[in-house]
């Protein structure tokens, strides 16, 4: 009903306003005053968390989207290496688990079965297993040795938003979690960024209240067949959300790329008057990534593509090149997708919309997908 909605026409309209507030929630508690981490709810001791010595990540769809960026988070903060897989390839390659493997399970649902079946094979292999889940009391956490839940709230649009952004908080507190905890030459930036994430919400806000141009974007495209994304670093997972939503909604060919990976191929596919997402990265930090994403918009646009460029606010050197500039907040690099994918998700909404599809129930989607 309207009622249930809260006002919006959509679950996903409402789902995607809400995301601020879940993400505010899924740290509430979890961050004390002085910026030191407390995750009681994760029951696996410290001694044990020191002696992992490989994290592997399994989810499905855009919870291993989120997976894909935690692998940068955790292993830049931690050092520990991480792997991350699809959770419907994982038991079939015989993958190398033992008692130090710390296996991530994320998932909204916590009913996905591919997800549930891998970490009943990382069990049984004798390796831990840490559940991020929004379902209390699901499958999945069920039989993991632990969970920390994502507070986002009940999500009821079959294509994920807010569950998302939650699943990308949960990530960086378990990854800045096992740094704290193992101790790290890194104490200073990870105090830093767990303060940045304390007022990172502020920054979603921001992103939602100037989303008029995005939208009418998205209705001026509605008669495209295809739109790519580009990304690099933690911006490449986001590529990819942002193409998944696409497909999931607007039943479109969407496809997302490594920046770098253009011209091994992709480039051949750009043609006059071709839509295509950039996602930048901040040109502070890993500046030489936003450099060369930088020559990246120039190949592709002198190839005649409509470039859609997402950057911080303050990064000048996107401006010539950009027939569609999207700002976003500064902020520390590894965060930058908690802000730069509500625009991808807004633009996909409006673009089912734009042609007359059914945003909540997407055509031959499930929103849990319980079976193999
Ligand atoms: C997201 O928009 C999709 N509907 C889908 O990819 C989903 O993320 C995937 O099926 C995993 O679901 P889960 O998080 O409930 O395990």
């Amino acid at each position: 009903s309207a009622a249930e909605k809260g006002g919006y026409d959509y679950f996903m309209l409402k789902e995607i306003a809400e995301q601020p507030k879940a993400v505010a929630d899924t740290l509430l508690g979890r961050i004390d005053g002085s910026g030191t981490l407390s995750l009681d709810e994760v029951r696996i001791p410290d001694g044990v968390l020191r002696e992992v010595d490989k994290v592997v990540i399994v989810a499905c769809g855009t919870a291993f989207h989120a997976g894909l960026i935690a692998k940068y988070a955790i292993e830049h903060w931690t050092r520990i290496p991480c792997e991350v897989e699809l959770a419907s390839e994982f038991r079939y390659r015989d993958p190398i688990l033992d008692q130090q493997t710390l296996v991530v399970a994320i998932s909204q649902s916590g009913e996905t079965m591919d997800t549930l079946m891998a970490l009943r094979h990382a069990r049984e292999q004798g390796a831990r297993v840490l559940a991020i889940c929004n379902t209390n009391g699901s499958t999945i956490p069920r039989e993991s040795d632990a969970v920390l839940y994502t507070h986002a709230g009940p999500e009821v649009a079959v294509a994920s938003t807010k569950a998302f952004l939650t699943q990308l908080v949960a990530c960086y507190l378990v990854a800045l979690y096992l740094a704290q905890v193992r101790g790290t030459k890194w104490a200073d930036e990870i105090r830093a960024v767990v303060r940045d994430l304390s007022s990172i919400s502020k920054a979603v806000e921001r992103v939602l209240e100037t989303m008029g141009p995005v939208r009418e974007l998205a209705r001026s495209l509605a008669g495209k067949n295809t739109v790519l994304f580009l990304g690099r670093h933690v911006g490449y997972p986001v590529a990819l959300e942002g193409a998944l939503k696409l497909k999931e909604l607007a039943y479109m060919h969407a496809e997302g790329f490594a920046a770098g990976e253009l011209k091994h191929g992709p480039i051949a596919l750009i043609e006059q008057d071709l839509p295509v997402v950039v996602v930048v990265p901040s040109p502070r930090g890993r500046s030489v990534l936003h450099d060369k994403i930088v020559s990246n918009i120039q190949e592709i646009r002198a190839r005649g593509a409509r470039t859609i460029v997402i950057a911080e606010e303050g990064d000048e050197a996107v401006v010539p090149y950009a027939d569609h500039l999207i700002r976003i907040p500064a902020t520390p690099v590894l965060l930058q997708p908690l802000v730069a994918t509500v625009p991808l998700q807004v633009f996909a909404c409006e673009l089912a919309t734009a042609r007359g599809n059914e945003v909540d129930q997407p055509r031959n989607l499930a929103k849990s997908v319980t079976v193999e």
